[in-house]
């Protein structure tokens, strides 16, 4: 067994050593995956669109009809007293609630107690290699439920879809979903949003069913408006994907990054080639200013 550390976390109403954190073992995020969770991204002890990770909390809980308290200065205490004791400035900031404790049941037990957990890592991605290089990503299937609109913590379709990509060395695992006439289309990564670039539009599809509402699909349409980027949300066909200009990931944990290799071709044309491109390099350094300034 890996040793857990003992950071501070958050659970239930207590702030304790991560190691000395328990839930019971009838609590309902481990029987059956049945909570959500948001990670939010620390910037020298900041957290980066604070708001924007909670608004999206609060949909996920209420799509699983998960009443819990999402006073947000109640969160924001909470999370920053995590956030102060850990010895990194930058980090990746975890936050999950489960319905919580009862009989096994798949009927959805009402007035539960909802579990409540936080918790904090480091944040050391990408790294400056990753951003000069770019990442390789793999193509696969979306077998994923049909609720990827939920920020649910039954990841196992995710987990699934990353292992693909590991299992070539790969970084990531581009989706594609090929149940719609006119397909494959793009859905988005196993724990990514996707985008591509053509004639110097940013182009992705659209948050629904088996595409997560990114915290960061906002803020790209916003840094697009600010560097004269045109920018669309619409479907994404496989053959858009592998004719692009440009691939690039967004997440949380990932910012915006160059995908340089699909299926170990290389992305692009001409010059740029196998390398991350203008459009990405523009947003990039946009990102890195909204950082500076939207960070609380
Ligand atoms: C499946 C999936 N899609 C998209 C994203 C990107 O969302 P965000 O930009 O809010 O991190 C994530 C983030 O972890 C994810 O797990």
């Amino acid at each position: 067994m890996t040793a857990l550390p003992d950071t501070l976390c958050y659970l239930d109403g207590e702030f304790l050593p991560l190691n000395q954190a328990k839930v019971s073992v009838m609590d309902r995020g481990f029987l059956f995956g049945d909570g959500a969770y948001e990670s939010i991204p620390v910037y020298g002890r900041r957290m980066f669109r604070f708001d924007d990770h909670m608004a999206r909390f609060e949909r996920s809980l209420g799509k699983l009809e998960i009443e819990a308290d999402l006073d947000r200065e109640a969160w924001l205490s909470r999370l920053r007293k995590v956030i102060a004791a850990f010895p990194a400035a930058d980090q990746l900031v975890y936050l999950q609630v489960t319905r919580g404790v009862a009989p096994r049941s798949h009927l959805m037990p009402l007035g539960l107690r909802p579990t409540v957990f936080v918790t904090t890592s480091e944040r050391l991605f990408p790294t400056p290699a990753q951003r000069v290089q770019g990442l390789a990503c793999i193509t696969a299937r979306d077998f994923r439920w049909q609720r990827g609109d939920i920020k649910s913590t039954s990841l196992l379709g995710n987990v699934l879809a990353r292992k693909i990509s590991a299992d070539q060395d790969a970084d990531e695992t581009i989706l594609l979903h090929d149940d719609v006439p006119g397909g494959p289309w793009l859905t988005e990564g196993a724990s990514s949003n996707v985008w591509v670039v053509h004639e110097g539009a940013l182009l992705g599809p659209a948050p629904g069913d088996h595409v997560l509402a990114g915290v960061r699909i906002e803020l790209l349409r916003e840094l697009c408006e600010e560097t004269g980027t045109a920018f669309n949300l619409r479907p994404v066909s496989e053959a858009d994907v592998r004719s692009a200009d440009e691939v690039l990931l967004s997440s949380a944990s990932k910012e915006i990054i160059a995908v340089t290799r699909i299926d170990g071709e290389q992305v692009g044309h001409g010059a740029l080639r196998g390398r991350p491109g203008p459009v990405y390099a523009r947003l990039h350094e946009a990102y890195q200013r909204a950082i500076r300034s939207q960070s609380i």
